[in-house]
């Protein structure tokens, strides 16, 4: 847990009805169609083989794919929605919606080496009405997939490529959030694709969401959504200075003019944390993981436009993925997060995962059986609203089995934890393992 001090008063800030303010921003909601124009003329051929040499030999010793095989083996193609899926249990009164999960599948083979942050977005899908429930899984439509799509193999540079360095191309495969209307899929450097859950639970890639050319780098994964304002705090890291720049989009979709932070070098800033009137933010460089060198984490005011209203905090090294709350204290701002002292992102991902240790105030695990992984899960609330106890409710997740090569959706009771799952759900198709869920409410499609 890291508490800090207020950081001293703005300089400037958003007026309060900062909507109609903000004369560079943009309030187009428009969607773009992903419509590339890849060419296959003599100049492109050479370059492509230049490229796939250069890789080749940068890429050296041949190293196991680990993240080709097993749970995160890619499944061969898309699966259409297929209805009336066997449920053992019952699956709750009022659980209608889609629960979507993204995550990694590359569509071909990689150039050289693969890394699990590479692969085509593929989205998994579970829809729940009235105690049915259906599945389909479909791929994020992007730019690059269309492209190589159009070759008939991969084109692009990728991490696993270039073995640590970041590659030129990362698909939207990671998050998803839902904003103004629009179900948004997310991936660390590409662009923010918006997809449509239909009726009967199919997924379809709508195209881009740029803000009317507003948006012009990268967002992060982790989107904040305040529930009270409706507005939408987002940050994205890229290759040049100043590294990072914050965006605030106001619940009407309204994008105001960016803000920069500028940090020393390129960093995977993967999420940060809001409060009232605070966010946090980190700005390890990470492009090579140095144990030797502090993290830096800062507290930005919600509505500044002058980074320097940024109050920037040592930690001792570590890398920080995801935090899990933030909140004001009276004059302090609290961030409970996770620290992983040190980043190897080319280590075998599943090294140690058994044995994690807990503490704090854990009133319930459950456990799954040898073999058996999930990643990712949803806390669906039984009553809606925040009357009811926070944990009044539902954890739902897909969960791999190992030793069967199968896939089921588990339903569990979250107040309880009971090991006796309240619904499982049997799919169709094994599911790679994903990144990131989310539940659409029926409303929402
Ligand atoms: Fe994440």
């Amino acid at each position: 847990m890291v508490r800090c001090g207020r950081s001293s008063p703005a300089r400037s800030s958003h007026p309060a009805n900062h909507n109609q303010q903000n004369t560079g921003g943009s309030r187009d909601g428009r969607v773009l169609l992903v419509d590339p124009k890849p060419k296959k003329g003599l100049a492109s051929q050479f370059f492509d083989g230049v490229e796939k040499l250069i890789v080749k030999l940068m890429h050296g010793s041949k190293q196991p794919n680990q993240y080709l095989s097993g749970l995160f083996a890619p499944v061969d193609e898309e699966t259409p929605p297929q209805p009336n899926l066997p449920v053992k249990g019952h699956l709750p009164e009022g659980l209608n919606g889609e629960l979507l999960m993204v995550g990694p599948n590359p569509k071909f083979m990689p150039v050289a080496g693969y890394h699990w942050f590479d692969g085509d977005g593929m989205v998994h899908g579970l829809h729940i009405k009235d105690g049915n429930a259906s599945y389909v899984s479909r791929y994020v439509r992007t730019s690059r997939l269309k492209q190589e799509e159009y070759f008939g193999g991969a084109k692009f540079v990728k991490i696993g490529d270039l073995e640590g360095l970041f590659g030129l191309s990362m698909a939207s495969n990671t998050s998803l959030t839902y904003h103004h209307g629009k179900l948004l899929v997310h991936g660390e450097m590409d662009k923010l694709y918006v997809l449509k859950v239909l009726e009967d639970g199919d997924v379809q890639t709508l195209g881009v969401l740029d803000y009317d050319k507003q948006l012009e780098h990268p967002v992060t994964a982790h989107p904040k959504i305040d529930s009270f304002t409706g507005e939408m705090f987002t940050f994205g890291c890229h290759f040049t200075p100043p590294y990072c720049t914050y965006r605030v989009i106001s619940k009407d979709g309204f994008m105001h003019d960016p803000m920069p932070i500028t940090l020393s070098g390129p960093t995977l800033m993967h999420d940060f944390a809001i409060t009232k009137n605070f966010n946090f933010v980190t700005g390890e460089p990470v492009l090579a993981f140095d144990a030797t060198k502090k993290a830096l984490f800062g507290i930005l005011p919600r509505y500044s436009t002058d980074e320097h209203n940024i109050r920037w905090f040592e930690l001792p090294s570590c890398f920080i993925f995801h935090n899990v709350n933030a909140w004001e204290d009276g004059d302090e701002v609290v961030l409970i997060t996770c620290r992983i002292i040190k980043l190897d992102l080319h280590a075998d991902p599943l090294l140690g995962k058994q044995n994690f240790e807990v503490g704090g105030n854990i009133k319930g695990i459950f456990n799954l059986e040898p073999g058996k992984f999930c990643g990712d899960t949803i806390f669906f609330s039984r009553e809606p609203g925040m009357t009811s106890e926070e944990d009044d409710g539902y954890l739902i997740f897909f969960v791999y089995d190992e030793n069967t090569g199968k896939s089921v959706v588990n339903v569990i009771d979250a107040k309880t934890m009971s090991s006796d799952p309240v619904a499982v759900v049997e799919l169709p198709r094994r599911v790679t393992f994903g990144l990131h869920q989310f539940f659409l409410t029926e409303v929402s499609f």
